[in-house]
């Protein structure tokens, strides 16, 4: 496969950031295609620990990385993640990093009513207070800001008059003190010559390099189920976070996302409010978040944790059209004398192989489980099926059979080289 598209399978932090570092060796080109600083990807390498919530985990490796139209880009924290970069030896200028001329702004009006909106709702979603809802509803609302704008004062004039006019009164219903539109365009146009050197059409650059015979690969950020059409809507985020949207949000067509590896975290876990149907408040979901350092890189949150979800996985396997997974976080398991996984729900009487689409048969579901024996042994750093027990192999191979889905390569610690690879995706 020429390209290789990486998607997170569950409720995102399923470890992607290692495997797009680990591809970003066998690719030309790293394509960011939705969501926006909302993402947390760690990457350790060697003794250097790198968070990126923006930028495509390929400049890590000093890889041509795009951020495509189908991001929402704040450009004050984009120049702030470059600059954090810089600061760990990885200098980014306009010859490693591409953002598209069409992709749309958060700007600070963004992030005060998302967080406003979250401080007076009775039910919260939880969100990353970062914005990406309110930029996202501004895109679809057709009056967003876009990158190529900051090059035209008369069209952000114009732009911020109508955005204005929109967010005016959202703001006076929320308390927030009215837009200083002036003190806006001073700002826009301050930070538009330190982003317009990496605008450019990116969609063009890419139809040039694939057409050139190079390899793309696509990074996703958060989770199959908090996509805003397959997820548990409301709780989700505002971006398509399926497969598929890495066509559309980076111009590169439907046969661009090639060989889709889902990244699956060997247990569950979740950020933010909302459905899970295999959370544990117990002692092994305490193991779960303590042994796995189960804490949100963006907001600093506990995540809650839960037995591995068979159902939610495959419904992932089938909506993202995954060709293979990662398996991720198998050590995290080690020590647990038993382990179950999560086969079909229940409501009621009515038996579910699926997750129902309403919020409240999803938020009243019992999960059914098998329970399988765990291991004693550790599995950290094994770098072959012979150095995993015999247990874990069988809870993989199980989890295989559930998911409908072949392991192509299987994560046993944050280091990039502790994998067992089965399949490499780009030689697929
Ligand atoms: P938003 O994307 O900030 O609007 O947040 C909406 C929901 O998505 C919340 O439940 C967040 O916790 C969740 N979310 C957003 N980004 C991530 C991520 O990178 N990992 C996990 N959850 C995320």
């Amino acid at each position: 496969m020429a390209n290789v598209t990486v998607i997170g399978a569950q409720w995102g932090d399923e470890g992607k950031g290692k495997l797009v570092d680990w591809l970003s060796n066998r690719a030309d080109v790293v394509v960011r295609f939705q969501g926006g600083h909302n993402a947390g990807h760690t990457l350790v390498v060697g003794n250097q620990v790198y968070k990126l919530s923006l930028l495509p985990s390929g400049v890590v490796q000093g890889k041509l990385s795009v951020i495509g139209n189908g991001v929402v880009v704040d450009p004050w924290h984009l120049l702030s993640e470059i600059e954090k970069l810089g600061g760990q030896g990885v200098a980014i200028g306009p010859d490693l990093l591409v953002v598209a001329d069409n992709a749309c702004l958060i700007l600070p009006l963004h992030k005060d009513l998302d967080q406003a909106r979250e401080a007076a709702a009775t039910q919260k979603i939880g969100t990353t207070g970062r914005g990406i809802g309110p930029a996202y509803e501004d895109k679809v609302g057709r009056r967003a800001i876009r990158v190529a704008d900051l090059a035209d004062r008369e069209a952000l004039e114009a732009k911020i008059d109508r955005l204005m006019a929109h967010h005016g009164p959202l703001r006076r219903g929320l308390g927030l003190p009215d837009i200083d539109g002036a003190a806006l365009l001073a700002e826009l146009e301050a930070v538009a010559p330190k982003i317009l050197p990496f605008a450019k059409p990116a969609w063009l650059l890419l139809d040039e390099l694939v057409k050139a015979g190079k390899r793309v690969l696509f990074e996703g950020a958060q989770g199959a189920l908090l996509d805003v059409d397959h997820g548990t809507y409301p709780f989700v985020t505002s971006s398509n976070t399926v497969a598929g949207q890495a066509a559309a949000g980076s111009g590169l067509g439907p046969k661009g996302p090639g060989y889709v590896l889902g990244i699956v975290k060997a247990y569950t876990t979740r950020v933010g409010e909302g459905p899970f149907p295999t959370e544990l408040d117990d002692e092994v979901g305490q193991h779960l978040g303590t042994v796995g350092k189960e804490v949100g890189t963006v907001t600093g949150r506990n995540r809650r944790c839960g037995w591995f979800d068979a159902v939610l996985v495959r419904q992932s396997v089938a909506l993202n059209g995954i060709s293979g997974i990662a398996l991720t976080k198998l050590d995290v398991l080690d020590g647990l004398a038993s382990l179950k996984i999560c086969t079909g729900y229940k409501l009621g009487d009515q038996a579910f192989t699926y997750l129902p689409a309403g919020l409240k048969a999803q938020s009243g579901l019992a999960p059914v489980y098998e329970e399988m024996a765990g291991w004693s042994e550790t599995t950290q750093g094994a770098r072959s099926w012979r150095d995993l027990p015999a247990n874990a192999v069988k809870y993989v191979r199980r989890i295989e059979e559930l998911i409908g889905a072949p392991v192509a390569l299987l994560g046993t610690s944050p280091q990039r080289a502790d994998m067992i690879v089965v399949r490499d995706p780009f030689q697929d």
